[in-house]
């Protein structure tokens, strides 16, 4: 069974733990999730369209979100 998960944030969530400070991927692209890798950057000129990416990166315009 396949299923779409819609991202709308393009940046990581920050998380204080004691000292640490972690970057938790919110825009699911991360290949080393929970973490961020700076994948998000691809979707940095995204505007209230929807975007499909493949397991490569690679994206595809789907069309307007707000029609
Ligand atoms: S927030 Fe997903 S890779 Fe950075």
């Amino acid at each position: 069974m396949s299923r779409m998960v819609l991202h709308e944030r393009n940046m990581p969530y920050v998380v204080k733990v004691g000292d640490q400070e972690l970057h938790l991927c919110a825009c699911g692209l991360s290949e080393n999730k929970p973490y961020c890798d700076g994948s998000h950057m691809k979707t940095v000129d995204e505007s209230g369209k929807i975007y499909l990416y493949d397991h490569d990166g690679n994206r595809v315009e789907l069309g307007s979100f707000y029609k």
